[in-house]
């Protein structure tokens, strides 16, 4: 068994933009009137698949670094596409750009890559069917997805299923285009980043007994935005410096909004050292600079209802679990099994290979921490969040080798060398 490496991360890290308000800003910005200014606008794949598609439908969008201009048509402006819209790796793009097109007098067609479209559409396709718009799929209900134009959509109210800020962003998106209210009701509360930048470009929303109520046709204006950096890509920093002793990192103008950040909360209950600096809104998105020292942790049961929360940053979180004393159950994630892998085998497997003690559940994971660790291929499973993962635990392990590292650059151009940088 070798000991672990005797690394440690010391420093200051600016971690990309948020990725899930970046979506939803361009996408507003499309349909508003005028020209918005987005800044700190994530370099990753992701988002740049969601400025092709609004390209590809005549919206004009400027980009010079991360500062990118959105100059919106209104409701009704865009121009059938000339081929179909490619969504790469991006759920998101997808799931919402079927709430943007399905009212647009024109078909389009949505495809994405091998891992896209594999996962579920159906979510989306139900409700906005029940909007009237006539979404075709795979037989299983995967992409490609046909939407078929010129229907006329009326607002509904619905309750989700699942929790799921895509599918409300869809309906939401879907509803501005529709005549009446749209109002969705949900489960557990997911991260509200559609409803706040819905706000900011100057829409009516009503948030009240767990529903977001907005009305179709409401006009959007412009904005200027700039991003918070986004807390599913500080996780594995937050991680690394806690498990890594004789760290201490600074992570500048992280978003902590209070429907992302429960993993912050998860993290101090296990024994965490993060202390949050300073505190500002940033078009009503709280943002700080979050420190963070190394500090033993001990194992928790993450209670299901804040699973939403922290769902992106589980990878990161049983990382942490490996490394902290005692057992740490995740259940009620069932939904890690349609992310850009299923998360549950992929982390399984990989800490299994890891040799710590770790059991699949069918909605999560069992990890009993604290035990020695051994080196190990680590596969990303195509995953950027699976694969930064595996880069935070082999620092702490010494000898292992990543494979597929590349794809951190979904979310996360740079990843590497900034956590090179970091190391001391
Ligand atoms: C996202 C919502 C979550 C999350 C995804 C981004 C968003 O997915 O896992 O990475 O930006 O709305 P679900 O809406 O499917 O839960």
């Amino acid at each position: 068994m070798k000991q672990a490496a005797r690394v440690r991360l010391r420093g200051t890290v600016a971690v990309p933009g948020d990725k899930s308000i970046a979506h939803r800003v361009a996408l507003l910005a499309s349909i508003a009137r005028g020209k918005s200014v987005i800044e700190r606008f994530p370099s990753g794949a992701d988002c740049h698949r969601t400025l092709d598609v609004l390209e590809a439908l005549g919206v004009g969008v400027g980009r010079k670094g991360d500062l990118v201009s959105v100059s919106g048509t209104g409701y009704f402006g865009f121009r059938r596409p000339a081929s179909i819209l490619y969504a790469g790796n991006s759920g998101t793009t997808m799931r919402m750009s079927c709430g943007l097109l399905c009212g647009q007098p024109f078909d389009t067609t949505l495809r994405g890559d091998a891992s896209l479209e594999r996962r579920p559409m159906r979510r989306v396709i139900e409700p906005l069917g029940r909007m009237g718009a006539v979404i075709e799929s795979s037989e299983d209900g995967t992409a490609p997805l046909l939407i078929r134009g010129g229907r006329k959509l009326n607002g509904i109210h619905y309750r989700l299923p699942v929790a799921s800020a895509q599918v409300k962003t869809a309906i939401l998106l879907a509803g501005l285009h529709a005549s009446g209210e749209t109002v969705v009701e949900e489960p557990l509360a997911s991260r509200n980043h559609t409803e706040l930048a819905l706000m900011g470009f100057g829409a009516s929303v009503d948030l009240r007994n767990g529903c977001v109520r907005i009305i179709g046709g409401d006009p959007l204006g412009s904005a200027h935005i700039r991003l918070p950096g986004d807390i599913s890509s500080a996780a594995f920093f937050v991680v690394g410096a806690t498990i890594l002793p004789g760290s201490h990192l600074v992570l500048l103008e992280v978003g902590l909004n209070p429907t992302r950040s429960a993993f912050l909360d998860v993290l101090r209950s296990m024994g965490a050292s993060i202390t949050v600096e300073e505190e500002h809104d940033f078009e009503t998105e709280r943002t700080g600079a979050i420190r963070v020292e190394s500090a033993a942790l001990t194992g928790v049961e993450v209670p299901a209802e804040i699973v939403p929360g922290l769902i992106d940053e589980i990878p990161a979180l049983a990382v942490a679990a490996a490394f902290a004393e005692g057992e740490t159950t995740i259940r009620g994630a069932a939904e890690l099994r349609v992310k850009e892998s299923d998360r549950i085998l992929a982390l399984a497997t990989g800490l299994r290979e890891l040799g710590v003690d770790v059991e699949e559940l069918p909605d999560g994971l069992r990890i009993r921490g604290g035990g020695p660790m051994r080196p190990a291929r680590l596969d990303g499973f195509g995953d950027h969040r699976i694969a930064m993962a595996w880069g935070i635990a082999s620092l702490a392990v010494e000898g292992c080798e990543i494979q597929g590292k590349e794809i951190a650059d979904i979310s996360y151009p740079g990843f590497w060398e900034t956590l090179d940088r970091t190391v001391a």
